[in-house]
């Protein structure tokens, strides 16, 4: 690759931690030697100290029958009694658990002692309606504490959930139903959203119905009543929560289960085909989400607040807001609604009302955040933040710097993690205590994680090259497979790599000077431009570092001459761009980019536009763009949170070379 396509590596700016959070840093460097060192002992080491194990494991890693890794498979533990019995056992039973904030202004807080009632309860309740160790339970609900219950719950009793995002589709559930084979649904009447009542329980309805799709595995619906809304009623089947909750006895002993007994499924999309469900299991994958938590985050059980504003229906929901957190005695905040209800600055208010000190957000929300102007939270006490996340999608060194000097006060650390729902918690991120932070990159495999950057062969590239991000060692919480189909298991994460053992991750990465890892998006997001490779990142980066753009996606268009052209689609900041007209701003913007990564990247066409396409989980949908680049007619749009989007985007100004 010539060195001119380098925009990302030329971030110069570098912040070592100040002397003050080395000093209390829960992470030190130490971690790194000892990982080194021996790295099952030290996986040994973490699940032991960070865990409560009903009978200890010996054996660390069973790696005989790869790829189908066991963790400390001889041991047996309880997950809710982890996140839950032995805090309140060791004294913490006061410490605030959850303080949850409804999106219309109502809150509940509640500590370690009552949560471990709540989720004793429904663990009875569930037991009551006959699901036994390993059956699958459908989780369905908005982000109010009913749904960390519901979770937690249905661990305690060795069954399985999978949580499916509050704004999926009937379809969606019924896929995901009938796949995992669910004997139960939890549902809400709704929730609310941007200031309006959200229904959910009318979709469980229509998933359900018999007339439409058949007979269902599903014997009962649990329905939470958030909205006081009119439902819908399926004698026999559906079930009010505070009806059962009412009569459910208090007392549950947490029974141990195996190590390897499964937790969870978590449906996320491939590439092609149906979704896939991923299979997480018990000891390994706490010990992942809590080693990580701690490390990253800097957690301080006494005295932090810590805040994920990712939905349980995503796998930082299920790993940072969940089984991360509660498995370390932490105080959290969650809320329900958007970021931007009733008004723009909802989550700064959030920060503010319970002096939240631990971040963790998706860049997307940030650059929404730049977009609507640094007057918003600067109208906010945002003083308690002390370290900031980021997670989803490479965070552009503007936004970083952005992100740090108004939400961090100029001062905070930036971890920004890389990880997948696959991967089950962080495999590469800054030790806040430890790295000198570099904006746009994620930097470092966590310790006792082994990460490499390959060429097509397997063979690690050098420093200052580009491949693809592998995972070269087992690690504890890996997923386990994928539900009911162990061959396209083996086909999507290990085939490329076969003769070599790695795990494929499908992101492209480049190693900079110092070894730093780059990440550089989705592999299926690299463009091949006459011969030469870009990354969709690299130049959505240079376009946002343009003072006129707020938010920008690069798609690969295909091209008679040049195979692949580079099509932009930018949002502008309406401040900095009003003196320009559209051609002007289109010109500027290809020069722009033309100058920070060379003539190749300069993009063919750009489409100045008012919204992008995204999933709900705030994905940008390239492959619906690419239609427009290539002007196709627009593709299945469903998954998309905004479905009129679209529409507005094939209207909007066009400006090519
Ligand atoms: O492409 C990477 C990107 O998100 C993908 C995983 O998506 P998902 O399973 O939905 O999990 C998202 C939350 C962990 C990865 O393959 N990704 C995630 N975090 C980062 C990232 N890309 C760059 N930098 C990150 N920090």
């Amino acid at each position: 690759m010539p060195d001119n396509i380098d925009n990302l590596l030329t971030e110069t700016r570098r912040f070592p931690p100040s002397t003050e959070f080395a000093a209390s840093a829960v992470a030190t460097g130490d971690l790194y030697d000892q990982a080194r060192a021996d790295r099952l002992g030290f996986w040994a080491a973490q699940a032991e100290g960070l865990l409560s194990w009903q009978k200890p494991f010996t054996e660390v890693l069973d790696w005989s029958d790869p790829p189908f890794a066991k963790w400390f498979a001889d041991g047996r533990l309880n997950v809710a009694y982890n996140c839950l019995d032995r805090h309140v056992d060791a004294g913490n039973g006061d410490r605030v658990a959850i303080h949850w904030e409804g999106e219309p202004g109502d809150s509940r807080t509640l500590t370690y002692t009552e949560l471990t009632a709540e989720v004793k309860k429904a663990a009875n309740m569930l037991l009551g309606l006959g699901v036994r160790p390993g059956d699958r339970v459908v989780i369905y609900l908005p982000l109010i504490p009913e749904a960390v219950v519901s979770m937690l719950a249905v661990a305690r009793i060795g069954a399985v959930h999978s949580v499916v995002f509050g704004g999926f589709s009937a379809e969606s559930i019924r896929a995901r139903v009938d796949d995992a084979g669910a004997k139960v649904v939890i549902t809400a009447d709704g929730g609310w959203r941007k200031g309006a009542i959200s229904p959910l329980k009318p979709a469980v309805d229509e998933a359900l119905a018999v007339g439409t799709h058949g007979e269902t595995t599903v014997e009962h619906v649990v329905v939470v009543d958030r909205t006081h809304s009119d439902v819908e009623w399926t004698e026999g089947r559906d079930l009010w929560w505070h009806d059962l909750m009412a009569e459910a006895a208090q007392d549950h002993e947490a029974e141990g289960f195996e190590s390897e007994h499964p937790l969870f499924i978590l449906y996320t999309s491939g590439t092609t085909g149906k979704p896939k469900g991923i299979l997480h299991t018990s000891g390994g994958y706490l010990t992942g989400a809590a080693f990580s938590h701690r490390n990253v985050f800097d957690l301080k059980p006494e005295t932090d607040v810590y805040w994920s504003t990712a939905d349980i229906g995503w796998i930082t929901g299920h790993t940072y807001v969940v089984y991360g957190p509660l498995a370390n005695g932490a105080t959290q905040v969650i809320y329900e609604g958007t970021p931007d209800s009733p008004e723009p600055g909802r989550w700064w208010d959030v920060i503010e009302k319970y002096g939240v000190t631990l971040f963790y957000a998706a860049p997307t929300a940030i650059r929404g955040f730049m977009k609507a102007g640094r007057q918003i939270p600067a109208a906010r006490d945002l003083s308690s933040l002390r370290l900031l996340g980021s997670v989803g999608e490479p965070i552009n060194p503007e936004a970083w710097v952005w992100y740090r000097d108004v939400i961090g006060g100029g001062t905070t650390p930036i971890v920004d993690t890389w990880w997948q729902t696959e991967t089950g918690s962080i495999l590469i991120s800054a030790l806040p205590g430890v790295t000198t932070l570099k904006p746009g990159s994620a930097q470092v495999p966590l310790p006792g994680i082994s990460i490499d950057v390959v060429d097509e062969s397997g063979t690690p590239v050098e420093n200052g090259q580009g491949g693809l991000l592998v995972v070269t060692e087992p690690w504890p919480s890996m997923l386990r497979g994928i539900w009911g189909d162990p061959d396209r298991y083996r086909e999507t994460y290990w085939e490329k790599f076969a003769s070599k053992g790695f795990y494929f991750a499908g992101d492209g990465a480049r190693r900079d000077e110092d070894g730093d890892i780059w990440l550089l998006g989705r592999v299926d997001d690299v463009m091949n431009v006459s011969g030469h490779r870009l990354s969709t990142a690299e130049i959505e980066s240079a376009l946002v570092s343009h003072p006129i753009v707020a938010e920008s996606a690069v798609v690969g268009a295909s091209d008679e001459t040049t195979g692949q052209a580079v099509v932009a689609f930018v949002i502008l900041r309406a401040s900095q761009a009003e003196s320009m007209t559209p051609d002007e701003a289109v010109k500027a913007l290809r020069d722009h980019v033309a100058h920070e990564i060379g003539a190749i990247a300069k993009p063919k066409t750009v489409f100045i536009v008012a919204e992008l396409p995204k999933t709900r989980s705030g994905k940008i949908m390239r492959r619906l763009l690419r239609d427009v680049a290539e002007g196709r007619e627009i593709g299945d749009t469903t998954t998309l949170a905004d479905t009129q989007v679209m529409s507005v985007i094939t209207d909007q100004h066009r400006g090519s070379q």
